[in-house]
């Protein structure tokens, strides 16, 4: 049987999940991989507080048991990566700083594979670290890093290879997905639900990229890489967050039987691929307004077998941990044969404001007659059909109401707009809200 040997960079709530599987199943696992797999070495800074998190033996710490300083722990892991001993490298320090970008070309240029779930250093500066494993001809395993257990990565780089993905959209950060349920299903404001989210462990003590649609955007990043072969960076991804949500948002999102949700969506219409991660109002004919809390869905929308979704948990230890051990398991079977990413395709990353949707627009208005009449001219002198007007919410001399269109591009209602801007000054009381409406 084949030999695969393993080391654990970091040891928080992932890493040591990874230790615990890799422990506990040993037997199977190296039955499904037909080889024999092999835990050798952890480096973490606070070993002992780790072993006793994921009763793993002392013996398997770098160290003699003690804290490691930061240059001990690197003193460590440039060991590990030198040593023949060890043939696949698990990455759960987190970041995309320098350290853990030069760690990740360290291990895949020393002819090891690398196995992590690190989102944010694959979807911004992963090219150089996949240019290099291709040339070594070792395999990047990131099934954890899209999605925690959900098997997407897979999905779309292994089981429909015999098709063509026409559109992909999820829900793929939970805090958000928490926060916006809570939302709706509590009536709560965001900045409440938000501290609800913290209270109960979901979003991190600094929510900023759950909420801003960041961590969102690099697995969407990650998804279009594989299903279009293309590199897509953070600054050309279109990205709204859920932080400007409010109540009133909520309701009308009622009104016309939708729920907000923040969405990752990317689709290929000809050559060209439109991608954005915004809030979107959700139908609730469509499965992902009902998925709720901190649970991620994906929809993939297939040429010939048609829609798949994938539904479950996205974060968490024991389930992120299991994509990871998934992956370990895949390259001690299939080694050499896993391709990385799909191959580059000449693909046209098109601009989001020309994606085709339907939309709402939600407006602050001086309370005036001729308000309504004069933002829905301004709308329909864009050629943009109008589906529905709501009433006007009235609050003293203020008037909110929003405007739901048939299918237009972005571009034509962002013209509408600053046609009211321009003619008539100071009848928007604030920035209107536009937000896709999703069937
Ligand atoms: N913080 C993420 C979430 C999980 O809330 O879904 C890791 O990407």
């Amino acid at each position: 049987m084949e030999r695969m040997n393993i080391a654990i960079l970091g040891c928080g709530t992932v890493g040591g999940g990874v230790a615990r599987i890799i422990l506990d199943m040993n037997n199977e696992l190296n039955n499904r991989a037909n080889a024999t797999i092999q835990l050798k070495k952890i480096v973490e800074l606070s070993p002992k507080t780790a072993a006793k998190r994921f009763d793993i033996p002392m013996e398997y710490f770098c160290g003699n048991g003690n804290d490691l300083s930061k240059n001990e722990a690197s003193a460590y892991i440039t060991k590990l990566i030198a040593d023949p001993d060890i043939d696949l490298i698990v990455e759960t320090i987190g970041g995309k700083g320098d350290f853990v970008h030069q760690t990740c070309i360290d291990i895949v240029k020393a002819g090891k594979h690398l196995v992590t779930a690190n989102k944010a250093l694959l979807a911004e500066r992963g090219s150089d670290i996949f240019n290099m494993a291709d040339k070594k001809e070792v395999k990047i395993g990131f099934e954890a890093a899209v999605c925690g257990a959900i098997p997407i990565i897979k999905t779309i780089k292994e089981n429909l290879t015999g098709d063509k993905i026409l559109s992909i959209s999820g829900i793929m950060n939970g805090t958000s997905n928490y926060i916006l349920s809570q939302m709706q299903n509590e009536n709560l404001e965001f900045d409440t639900a938000l501290k609800l989210a913290q209270e109960s462990g979901y979003a991190e003590a600094d929510p900023t990229l759950d909420i801003n649609g960041g961590d969102a955007g690099h697995k969407l990043i990650l998804l279009i890489k594989l299903a279009y072969g293309i590199d897509v960076s953070m600054d050309d991804l279109s990205m709204i967050g859920i932080q400007d949500i409010k109540k009133e948002d909520i309701e009308f999102a009622k009104e016309i039987d939708a729920k907000i949700k923040l969405i990752c969506y990317a689709k290929k219409v000809n050559g060209d691929i439109y991608a954005t991660v915004r809030p979107m109002m959700v139908k609730n004919s469509n499965f992902l307004s009902n998925v709720n809390g901190a649970t991620n869905a994906v929809r993939l929308n297939n040429k010939y077998s048609g829609i798949h979704i994938l539904v479950g948990k996205g974060a968490g230890s024991s389930e992120t941990a299991m994509s990871i051990v998934s992956d370990i398991v895949f390259i001690a079977r299939y080694g050499k044969k896993i391709s990385n990413t799909a191959q580059k395709q000449e693909r046209n990353f098109a601009d989001a404001r020309q994606f085709v949707f339907p939309y709402i627009i939600t407006f602050h208005t001086a309370d005036m007659p001729g308000t309504t009449g004069f933002i829905t001219t301004a709308i329909g002198k864009q050629n943009i059909n109008i589906d529905t007007v709501s009433h006007n919410r009235h609050n003293d001399d203020k008037a909110l109401f929003s405007v739901a269109t048939m299918p237009s591009t972005l571009e034509k209602i962002e013209s509408a707009i600053e046609e009211i801007k321009r003619e008539r000054p100071g009848m928007l009381l604030s920035e209107p809200k536009i937000m896709p409406i999703l069937y």
